[in-house]
């Protein structure tokens, strides 16, 4: 089985769903963002704060290219991975990539409250929405898959993810 990779924008759910659908599938699942916290042994914020963005991008390729070498794994990756050519060559390699959407307003509700978003900081529903809009190109020709799981049960995001990947809709209750 490939890799099934979850993209889209920060507090899009990638990595509820990506924990979720594992647990689902009996899969493994990495998540990009905590392994290079991992590895750099600071947090996201801190990575930023000190070595600035580009670092961050360019620990975050060299964590994606090691979680490509895996097979039949679930990868939830940050939400600007599409940024970069290198990564979606690296991920349509091997990989299934599925772009979750949800809207500025529900991504505002979601990320508000917690501090560990750095290109979040202070921003408005309106900044996000710009920021959205700027990078839907990207997430566009990275996807095999879209969907909105905007006010969508949890439960129904996977089953339709599910349908998509051809495999069994029925979700046990887990
Ligand atoms: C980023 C998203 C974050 C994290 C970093 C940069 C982005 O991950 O990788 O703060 O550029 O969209 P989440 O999408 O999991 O919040």
């Amino acid at each position: 089985m490939k890799n099934i990779i979850f993209v889209g924008y920060m507090g899009s759910g990638k990595s509820t769903i990506s924990q979720k659908l594992g647990k689902n599938l009996k899969k493994t699942v990495l998540d990009l963002d905590n392994i290079i916290a991992e590895k750099a042994g600071i947090s996201i914020n801190a990575i930023f704060e000190t070595h600035g963005e580009s670092y961050f991008r360019r620990l975050e390729t060299e964590v994606l290219k090691e979680a490509m070498n895996r097979k039949g794994v679930i990868i939830s990756c940050g939400g600007g991975i599409v940024l970069k050519d290198e990564n979606l060559d690296i991920m349509k390699e091997n990989g299934i990539i599925i772009w979750l959407k949800v809207s500025p307003e529900t991504t505002f509700k979601r990320t508000r409250m917690s501090d560990d978003r750095p290109l979040l900081k202070n921003k408005s529903v309106e900044d996000i929405k710009k920021m959205m809009q700027a990078r839907e190109e990207y997430y566009k020709k990275a996807a095999h898959f879209e969907m909105c799981a905007d006010k969508k049960k949890i439960d129904d995001v996977i089953r339709e993810i599910k349908q998509f990947l051809n495999l069994n809709d029925t979700v046990p209750k887990i």
